[in-house]
């Protein structure tokens, strides 16, 4: 781990050439895990809800499971992990760059999704993009993202799926507070295990689920 604070280092870059790279390598991995977890959303949406799935990857599992019943939208930086989505989600519509600088209209989704992504973002970027996702959404639609269990200044690792990676977040009670300021109702949080060595397996990460104030 080290610490990403090179001034001169465009660390949005890294994440999306280190995806670029890494993407056959990480499908690969993502597809041999299930994701009951989605059950926890799914089952509060109608057939036909719009869902935007954020840094959606190559759309597997999350934008594939959520495309049998909805319209899902995903958003990733990444173009390889764009057209690997495409494939994955024909029915899916997928749209590469930042979610920063997405332009959707107000209470335009019932859900979105957030599997693994905010924290690639720096993370003072973390509370504006709360706050626009809670604009895309419909009154009354639900956040369902995994956040972090601590906080921690933004760091590379070298070692991920042989490329450089950078991460950046808050601690659990900090995101709880952000949510809760922006109107929403905190509902569910659950715990899930990602990792990508033996190691990392041990990770675990908070899942959210929130509501949007009606
Ligand atoms: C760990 S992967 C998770 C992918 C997928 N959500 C999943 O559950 O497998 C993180 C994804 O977020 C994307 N990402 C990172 N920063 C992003 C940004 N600023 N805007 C959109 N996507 C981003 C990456 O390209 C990558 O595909």
């Amino acid at each position: 781990m080290k610490p990403a604070d090179d001034p001169d280092t465009d660390y949005k870059a890294l994440v999306q050439q280190g995806y670029d790279q890494c993407a056959a390598a990480y499908e690969n991995a993502r597809r041999s895990e299930s994701n009951p977890e989605l059950d926890l959303l799914m089952e509060q949406l109608s057939p036909g809800a719009r869902v935007l799935d954020v840094g959606c990857g190559a759309g597997v599992p999350v934008a594939q499971r959520l495309a049998e019943q909805f319209h899902v939208t995903g958003v990733d930086i990444s173009g390889e992990q764009v057209r690997r989505a495409r494939l994955n989600v024909p029915t899916g519509e997928f749209i590469q760059g930042d979610i920063l600088s997405m332009d959707f209209p107000p209470a335009h989704f019932d859900a979105a999704t957030a599997f693994y992504s905010i924290f690639h973002l720096p993370r003072e970027e973390h509370p504006e993009l709360l706050r626009r996702i809670r604009g895309w959404l419909k009154p009354g639609g639900y956040l369902l993202a995994t956040l972090s269990a601590r906080s921690e200044d933004a760091y590379t690792e070298d070692d991920f799926f042989d490329v450089t990676m950078y991460w950046s977040n808050y601690g659990l009670d900090e995101y709880q507070s952000m949510l809760t300021q922006l109107g929403f109702t905190l509902l569910e949080t659950t715990v899930i295990g990602h990792g990508y060595t033996e190691e990392a397996q041990a990770e675990h990460h908070p899942l959210v689920l929130a509501q949007a104030a009606e």
